[in-house]
């Protein structure tokens, strides 16, 4: 008989069929809660993802949970807190995905900033027949200001160099023997440059990091780019800012009440919008999902975690 493992949300079917040649995948989320009470006590493992919310009244009701694996980077959802209370490890799939992030920032920025999206709407519409498309704004040379130098930040600012930009960060401190300059007055950050890219956590302190303040400062000429999470904009905030024409533009990967973005913000020449899609290549979402297995098979073989979460290193 295979042994029973708990999937709280959303993973790509490749994954899952290689789970389920190995385990008996039960689902949470349309699981009776009478089946639930019945058979808690059989979880050692909970699969999840990034975006998921995995609460400690969830984790507390597992008596015998000792892993949570997510399928992601991100593990804000996921209350570590509670799960370290539990004995419960916490993985997730850093590093091998990084890269991509790192690509559809520098995407954004290029589609933002040039209106790529616009443009091509421009052809669509028929519109060339009539008159040129309206002059964009020089990416290469540009000021780039970091919002979290993390493994993604940096993977950024690298590509960045290659255009030239100048590159700033704002972070708790300094990162060590990085040689970009370092703001600790977000504000002031977003004043000194043309684009600001957003990846850092999105724990709860990082809440509306970028809030009317630090949108006010980045100005009409400046550009937001989001690749973290929705919940570090204050999405209300960015709306009112593009109507009123107090931000550049804003290129976002990430929403805060995910899958619904607000149709205010559909159909402007200096917004593109992507579906939280940073990661999703056939390559990376192959290793995040082999990289998953991995760390769910040296658990049961009772062999070191391959990528703990910092805080259950
Ligand atoms: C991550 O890995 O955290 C991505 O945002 C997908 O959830």
């Amino acid at each position: 008989m295979k042994m029973k493992v708990l999937k709280q949300a959303g993973l790509p079917a490749p994954l899952m069929d290689a789970l389920q040649a190995r385990y008996e995948v039960v689902e949470y989320n349309t699981l009776p809660e009478r089946d639930f009470r019945s058979m808690a006590d059989e979880f050692q493992l909970l699969l999840t993802n990034g975006e998921a919310v995995v609460t400690g009244e969830l984790i507390a009701s597992l008596p015998n949970l000792a892993l949570i694996a997510v399928f992601g980077v991100g593990y804000d959802g996921v209350d570590v807190q509670a799960a370290k209370a539990h004995q419960v490890m916490v993985t997730h799939t850093p590093d091998v995905l990084t890269e991509d992030v790192a690509d559809l920032a520098i995407g954004l920025m290029l589609a933002t900033c040039r209106q790529i999206p616009g443009a091509q709407a421009f052809i669509q519409q028929g519109k060339w027949m009539q008159e040129s498309y309206p002059w964009t704004k020089k990416v290469s040379g540009a000021a780039l200001g970091i919002v979290g130098l993390g493994r993604i930040g940096l993977a950024v600012a690298k590509r960045a160099q290659a255009f030239d930009m100048t590159i700033s960060y704002c972070n708790r401190s300094p990162v060590k023997e990085v040689a970009h300059r370092y703001q600790p007055d977000l504000v002031a950050l977003a004043k000194e440059c043309d684009f600001l890219l957003v990846c850092a956590p999105g724990i709860a302190d990082n809440r509306h990091l970028i809030n009317r303040e630090v949108m006010d400062a980045l100005g009409s000429e400046g550009i937001l780019i989001n690749v973290g999470r929705g919940s570090l904009v204050d999405e209300q905030a960015l709306i009112m800012a593009l109507d009123a024409g107090t931000l550049g533009g804003a290129g976002l990967d990430v929403f805060s009440d995910e899958p619904e973005v607000p149709p205010a913000l559909y159909d402007r020449p200096n917004v593109v919008l992507t579906p939280h899609m940073a990661s999703a290549t056939w390559t990376t979402r192959q290793a995040m999902s082999q990289l998953v297995l991995d760390n769910v098979e040296a658990f049961f073989n009772g062999e070191p975690l391959l990528t703990p979460v910092p805080e259950c290193n």
